[in-house]
């Protein structure tokens, strides 16, 4: 085990984690069925663990619980259980709840808080 220290880097790679969102929600709302949906929302799982991940480490409960309920709804569309529009719409909640609570700032300056 070695320990990373949080900073900029930590900092740059969840900016990049949120970046790669939007794309693959825009895939799982184009995508025809479950099946074509699938590749878009495993993506979509892999970074909200990660997102939550990060938040565990700053004991931050909320957007832990935001991470997790993004990413469940993420691992539904990828296995095709249930609604996709429904699980979509369950992703996209998570988005607004989070920003509201941790983000700060404006388009092009935005931060963690
Ligand atoms: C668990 C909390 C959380 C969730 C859930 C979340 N975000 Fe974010 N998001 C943040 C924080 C914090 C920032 C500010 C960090 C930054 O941009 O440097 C951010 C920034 C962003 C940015 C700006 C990136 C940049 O700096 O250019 C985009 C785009 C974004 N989020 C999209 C989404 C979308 C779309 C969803 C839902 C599908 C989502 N996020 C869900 C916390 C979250």
């Amino acid at each position: 085990m070695f320990t990373m220290q949080a900073g900029a880097q930590d900092d740059a790679e969840y900016q990049a984690w949120m970046k790669s969102i939007p794309p693959n929600v825009g895939a799982i709302r184009n995508a025809t069925d479950a099946a074509a949906a699938a590749p878009a929302a495993g993506k979509l799982a892999d970074t909200f663990t990660q997102v939550a991940d990060y938040w565990k480490k700053k004991n931050a409960e909320d957007a832990v619980k935001f991470a997790e309920t993004a990413r469940d709804a993420a691992k539904a569309i990828q296995s095709g259980d249930g609604d996709k529009a429904a699980n979509l719409a369950k992703i996209q909640a998570q988005c607004g709840a989070c920003h509201m609570a941790h983000r700060e700032g404006s388009a092009g300056n935005f931060k963690i808080k």
